[in-house]
């Protein structure tokens, strides 16, 4: 094995040999060490004292940092791991079995809006709240369809598709990319144009880690309204939930496109006694009046009133969403210092309503833990018209919604009994989702799909995951890995593999 300090120093070097200007390098006798390494780690499950640690950490400040980051591993022999916001589910973007460094997108993280062509360019390390304060600062009817949480990192996130509020009306973040700068396996920089049509298609959905470093992307902004409406209605199961929910699964995605109701499934104290319910949280991207008239026709059974309602600007609403206070000054979005949690997370597509016997199960088993929470994402709408080959993200029409499924909980200690209660729940459910593959989330990473040490697997193998993520554009995506990285230098525990030598 490669031994640690004659490593550091042939990487150090080859590093001043391939740039001219400094580039940060944190090794573990580095005092910031520690603090740059956790400094994004989301999911605290994936921090123990025995978990791997990289050999050192690259924080690029510049594009040409990023290339002699990619040369230097290459030479060195040694893994690299990307990390843009730290959100992966599963820690991949720093964790690894073998030798590993971790480059560190942090600090490339502008975000230049031009209001003229409604385009932006942004970084991979630039957070989704800090593209929505950069949109809000320059107009007020333009916005972007990313992510609900502001600390999610651009770079994972459009690598694997990225959904928010705006899912209906526009599809994903991914699929408003228009071009893209990536380093490849040689440490070269290439745009749409040099990397060709192929590679610009799979780093559109096909999961991070597995063609290059993107460094940055230029993104389509959408338009929306100056004024639109919130509201979050809660229903105890008492109060009627399953019912509800039951009748949410056959409106929701046959809604006009520009109507996003969500329903979160929790537990909540109420008066001492645990109790199970639904909120339905949704956004309507125009006025009061029109949303109550639209509910009353479609949606009567909610009972929405004008009182529930309210309007703000869309960047407002990316406050709301995100629970921060919507009067509060929007620099808020740019507070990359989020809540950290010991979580397990799980994703499911739903072609068929579940019959409400089926939400019989789930109330009980939620009931069971102390922070569960199941995210019902309707799709429907812009979704349904994009086809499944457009990126490799698939999950398109025939799916009337997704699922996340979450748990939290307070300490390590209690990692192995948690994750077991997510996988019954996950057994559970298989009845009531789609089959054949059971299809899953990329963005939502789940290693018990399947995983291999050290990014090692055969095609088949990959299949597993691969299947469930991207569907019938595995094999294509197989194809671009096998023509730009034929010997699988980027890699992770669920990368897309090479056959260049099978
Ligand atoms: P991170 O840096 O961990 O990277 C994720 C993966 O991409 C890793 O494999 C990494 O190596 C690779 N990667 C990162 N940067 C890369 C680059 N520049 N080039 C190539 N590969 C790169 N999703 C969603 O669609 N909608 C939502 O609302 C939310 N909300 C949400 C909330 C919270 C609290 C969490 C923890 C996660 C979400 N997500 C989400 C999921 C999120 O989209 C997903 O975890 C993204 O991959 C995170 O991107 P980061 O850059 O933050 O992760």
């Amino acid at each position: 094995s490669l031994g640690n300090s004659s490593f550091e120093s042939d990487f150090l070097q080859c590093l001043s040999q391939q740039s001219q200007t400094s580039i940060p390098v944190y090794t573990p006798n580095n005092a910031n060490y520690t603090t740059i390494l956790e400094s994004t780690i989301q999911n605290l499950r994936l921090l123990s004292p025995t978990t791997p640690k990289p050999y050192l950490i690259v924080t690029p400040l510049l594009e040409s940092h990023v290339q002699a980051s990619v040369t230097c591993s290459r030479k060195n022999n040694i893994q690299i791991k990307t990390r843009s916001g730290g959100h992966d589910y599963e820690g991949l973007s720093y964790l690894s079995d073998i030798p590993f460094v971790v480059v560190d997108l942090n600090k490339l993280r502008s975000v230049s809006v031009d209001v003229q062509t409604e385009t932006a360019w942004i970084q991979s390390g630039a957070t989704l709240g800090e593209v929505y304060y950069n949109i809000a600062a320059k107009s007020r009817t333009l916005g972007f369809p990313g992510g609900i949480c502001s600390t999610v990192g651009a770079g994972g996130h459009f690598s694997g598709g990225g959904y928010g509020t705006l899912l209906r009306s526009y599809g994903l973040a991914a699929d408003q990319v228009i071009d893209a700068r990536i380093v490849n396996v040689d440490g070269e920089i290439l745009d749409k144009t040099t990397m060709g049509e192929d590679l610009f298609w799979a780093i559109r959905g096909g999961g991070g880690g597995s063609f290059g470093i993107v460094l940055s992307w230029k993104v389509k902004l959408v338009t929306v309204p100056s004024t639109v409406t919130v509201f979050t209605i809660f229903k105890t199961v008492q109060q009627g939930a399953t019912a509800l929910v039951y009748k949410w699964q056959d409106i929701a995605y046959n809604l006009p496109e520009e109507l996003f109701i969500r329903v979160l499934l929790d537990v909540f104290n109420q008066n001492g006694v645990r109790t199970a319910r639904a909120s339905f949280n949704s956004i309507y991207l125009g006025s009061k009046e029109n949303l109550l008239s639209l509910m009353n026709q479609r949606f009567p059974e909610l009972g929405l009133t004008s009182n529930d309602c309210t309007e703000m600007s869309w960047v407002q609403s990316t406050l709301y969403f995100y629970g921060l206070p919507v009067n509060g000054p929007l620099e808020n979005l740019l507070n990359r210092n989020q809540a950290k949690f010991f979580f397990k997370a799980k994703s499911d597509y739903v072609k068929v309503p579940i019959p409400t016997v089926g939400f019989d199960g789930i109330w009980k088993r939620l009931l069971e833990q102390d922070y569960p929470l199941l995210i019902f994402v309707p799709y429907g709408g812009k979704m349904d018209d994009i086809s499944e080959s457009s990126i490799p993200f698939p999950h398109r029409e025939g799916n009337i919604y997704q699922i996340l499924y979450l748990t939290h909980w307070g300490g390590l200690a209690e990692n192995e009994e948690r994750v077991s209660w997510m996988r019954r729940l996950y057994a559970y459910m298989a009845p009531y989702v789609s089959k054949n593959p059971r299809a899953a989330y990329v963005n939502y990473r789940d290693v018990d799909i399947g995983q291999s040490t050290n990014g090692t697997a055969t095609y088949l193998q990959a299949k597993v995951w691969g299947g469930n993520y991207f569907k019938n554009n595995y094999d294509r995506l197989v194809r671009v890995k096998t023509k730009v990285d034929p010997a699988n230098f980027f890699r992770n525990e669920q990368s897309i593999p090479s056959v260049a030598n099978a």
